[in-house]
């Protein structure tokens, strides 16, 4: 009798184990819990709205900056091309020079070649210049003068020997004060694309 009540009872431990032990592996194969914060990085994307790069550049210090911008910003590029081009005799640093001349004539517009970009469907509008004679070349005027940009931000930015921005982005602000324009900038000639990248984001230009 008593042996039976031992069989009983090792049996009932024995059952006990195994509904244990299902328990338990059922409970490993329970699905993960949900993460409480959704993972959003793939729709966090940055919306900086479409940009152009527009630029006057003689010896290429700044075109390579345009380039630089453009390609980062995923946006278009204008170079600004004069229609008469300018020649080493032009630009000579003197007074006597065409350059110089036309630096310091108020009324002076040169015309530029080929077609002006539509500018409608940007949002972003860089405007890129070498210092002549402490200004943006005449031919930036001609260009803002021919184009709408009312409601766009403009961010101009400059290269140099050495001189600063100075007044030459607020005179070309004075043409147009209907674009919100940034305060100008005097860009290194030598800088890197890495440097253009940290100076673009310091822009914000999600804004
Ligand atoms: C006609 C002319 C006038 C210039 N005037 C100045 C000036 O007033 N101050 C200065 O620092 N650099 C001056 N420079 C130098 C240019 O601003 C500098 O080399 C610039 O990076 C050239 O850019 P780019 O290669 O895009 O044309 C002048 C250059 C030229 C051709």
């Amino acid at each position: 009798m008593f042996g039976k009540i031992k069989n009983k009872s090792i049996l009932i431990l024995m059952m006990t184990v195994l509904l244990l032990l299902v328990c338990a592996c059922a409970k490993k194969e329970e699905p993960a819990e949900e993460p409480t914060v959704p993972d959003t990085s793939e729709t966090q994307e940055t919306e900086t709205g479409k940009v152009m790069v527009v630029y006057f550049s003689y010896t290429g210090n700044t075109k390579i900056l345009a380039e630089y911008i453009a390609g980062l910003c995923e946006g278009d590029l204008y170079e600004i091309t004069a229609a008469d081009p300018y020649t080493e005799d032009d630009t000579r640093y003197d007074a006597d020079t065409r350059a110089y001349k036309e630096q310091h004539d108020p009324d002076c517009r040169p015309e530029i070649e080929g077609q002006l970009p539509d500018l409608s469907g940007y949002d972003t509008v860089f405007l890129g210049y070498p210092i002549w004679h402490s200004e943006a070349p005449k031919i930036c005027y001609t260009f803002l003068e021919s184009v709408d940009v009312s409601g766009k931000r403009i961010i101009p930015f400059c290269t140099s020997a050495e001189s600063p921005v100075g007044s030459s982005a607020l005179n070309l602000e004075a043409l147009k004060p209907e674009a919100r324009w940034d305060e100008g900038i005097r860009l290194e000639v030598e800088m890197s694309k890495e440097e253009i990248a940290d100076w673009l984001e310091a822009l914000n230009l999600s804004e």
